[in-house]
């Protein structure tokens, strides 16, 4: 694959954008990133205020050696890569002057009419979600680091819900019983709540259908549930389980759920609806006062019950469904996701700081979306032609 030709023998010219999407508060750079890619030679432009959510006011980035864009407009007059967290919608891509590149989060089996509008626009899209999970990626892997963000805010959301301690507390009025939370799916959101909710000093149990994942929780100090059951499926992701299977799960998953005070659900099968662990009739099991919080509600929900962007009360069970829940901790998701940029611009750049002519690199072959007028994502490809997945 060549590169677009507009750039030339010169340093790049950055543009990071103010997210406009509901409730994010992340920023796709910051100014300690800046600082690095204007050191190395490269422009970076912000628009106004694009950090201020995340408590990177604008006088940051221009310490930084970055210029304040006053408009989306003036922003990527000449840009030739626009830095994004969320994907970007229709309109924005309107906006991205033709042949330029652009990186971030894309949806890129979702968001099919912006990558329509990205292949009609000629843009070079990379998606920070098909970046292959390989040791040289690791710094690259953003899924990775929004979810660290997720799992850890996704404790404090469920402390901040429990009407109960999590530590065990000795005091002069009695002593109190550490509260019990339970974590399901443990991949990286998973294992990042297990070690929080550890660090409050609650008795953490986790379940996995990956086996492999047990390992990795007992060496967090928390204890492993273990069915017969092992669905390793392709590349360390979990597969869609049998119904005998299902059957078995929910059994042992329910009662787990009963005694949990805290639920923290992960569990995900990439390209799939997440699948339900917590039925209703689970939720009846449990006792006044415990709370899921369902990091899959986007996805459909692990719990039958969970609404998507809403904390509801069911038998006295508080459900929680939040959206977005890197952006609760915004100052550094922000900064782990600028790293994972900074690492990722490093490819499309060579020795001397221009872009690089051609994408041969594993990683860019890999997470490369659209480019010179065509869809490069076999997925999205076959879903604009009306192949069913
Ligand atoms: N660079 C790397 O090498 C790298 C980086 C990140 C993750 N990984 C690996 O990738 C894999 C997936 O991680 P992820 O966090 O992106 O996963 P994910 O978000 O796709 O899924 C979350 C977890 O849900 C589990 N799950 C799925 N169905 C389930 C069910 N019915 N019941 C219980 N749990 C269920 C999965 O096994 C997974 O651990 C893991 O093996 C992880 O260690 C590797």
């Amino acid at each position: 694959m060549s590169a677009p030709s507009g750039s030339g023998e010169r340093p790049a010219v950055i543009a990071v954008v103010k997210e406009s999407a509901e409730g994010e508060l992340r920023v796709a750079t910051v100014p300690d990133v800046v600082q690095k890619l204007v050191s190395s030679g490269h422009q970076v432009r912000i628009e106004h205020s694009a950090g201020t959510g995340a408590f990177y006011p604008d006088e940051l980035y221009t310490a930084a050696g970055a210029t304040i864009a006053a408009s989306r407009a003036d922003l990527l007059k000449g840009a030739d890569i626009v830095l994004c967290v969320q994907p970007p919608t229709v309109g924005d891509v309107e906006q991205v002057s033709e042949g330029s590149l652009l990186v971030g989060f894309m949806n890129p089996s979702g968001n099919i009419d912006a990558i329509k509008a990205m292949r009609d626009r000629k843009i070079t899209s990379f998606a920070l979600e098909l970046v292959p999970r390989i040791t040289r990626a690791q710094g690259m892997d953003a899924l990775s680091s929004q979810a660290t963000a997720g799992g850890y805010s996704a404790v404090i959301l469920g402390a901040g819900n429990c009407p109960k301690f999590l530590p065990m507390l000795t005091t002069a009025a009695g002593t109190i019983r550490p509260a019990t939370v339970l974590i399901l799916g443990a991949g990286v959101a998973g294992l990042m709540a297990i070690a929080t909710a550890k660090r409050l000093g609650a008795l953490v149990e986790a379940y996995d259908v990956r086996r492999a994942a047990g390992e990795q929780v007992r060496s967090l100090g928390a204890k492993f549930l273990e069915l017969e059951i092992n669905a390793e499926g392709q590349g360390g992701y979990a597969r869609e389980l049998t119904p005998e299977e299902k059957a078995l799960e929910q059994e042992m998953v329910s009662a787990a759920v009963a005694r949990a005070d805290i639920v923290i659900t992960t569990a995900a099968i990439p390209g799939r609806k997440a699948p339900v662990l917590i039925t209703k009739e689970t939720v009846l099991r449990m006792r006044p006062g415990a709370v899921i919080v369902d990091l899959a509600a986007e996805t459909g929900g692990n719990c039958e019950l969970t609404q998507a962007g809403k904390t509801i009360q069911e038998h006295g069970v508080t459900i929680i469904g939040p959206r977005n829940l890197p952006a609760r901790v915004p100052f550094h998701s922000s900064q782990m996701y600028a790293k994972n940029l900074q690492a990722f611009l490093a490819l499309l750049v060579n020795k001397e700081g221009s872009l690089v002519k051609d994408y041969t690199d594993e990683i860019l072959v890999a997470s490369l979306l659209t480019h010179a007028g065509e869809v490069c994502f076999a997925p999205a490809r076959n879903i604009i032609g009306g192949v069913k997945p």
